[in-house]
């Protein structure tokens, strides 16, 4: 019997390995499907799908920007945003730069354009 356990260590290990797999696969087909049928009740906007801008707009500042500017843009610790005197290049320059005590870079690209076209459509 000397050397034969090898094989089956190695067998094992491989099905082990193999298990592991083949359930995290399982785990994400799991996910899509959540996320397929049931877009609310999950936070985190960068795993959402929109197919409105303004409605990822609406989820990154809900996530992003409502703890400092209110949840209805009426202001807070950050100056109200339903004053209608902002531009879109105004407020993705504030999320660039980040004004005053204002953190920079909080979102950028895609999402500072969709939380931009959500206040806008907020002001019309
Ligand atoms: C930690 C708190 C905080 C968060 C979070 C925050 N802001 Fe601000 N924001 C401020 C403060 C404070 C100012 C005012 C800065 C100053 O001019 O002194 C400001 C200013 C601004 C301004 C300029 C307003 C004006 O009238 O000059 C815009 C536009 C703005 N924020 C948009 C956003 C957006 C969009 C987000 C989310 C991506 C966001 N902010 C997140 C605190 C915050």
């Amino acid at each position: 019997m000397k050397g034969a356990p090898l094989i089956p260590f190695a067998a094992t290990a491989f099905l082990g390995l193999l298990l592991v797999f083949l359930l995290s696969l399982v785990g994400l087909n799991v996910g899509g499907d959540m996320a397929g049928e049931n877009g609310e009740g999950n936070n985190n906007a960068e795993e959402q799908e929109f197919d409105d801008p303004i409605e990822l707009g609406e989820s990154v500042y809900e996530g992003n920007c409502a703890s400092c500017h209110g949840g209805d843009l009426s202001g807070g610790a950050g100056p109200a945003l339903d004053g209608g005197d902002h531009s879109a290049e105004d407020i993705i320059a504030a999320i660039e730069e980040g004004p005053g005590s204002m953190p920079a870079g909080l979102v950028d690209g895609e999402e500072a354009e969709a939380v931009a076209e959500f206040i806008l459509a907020e002001n019309e």
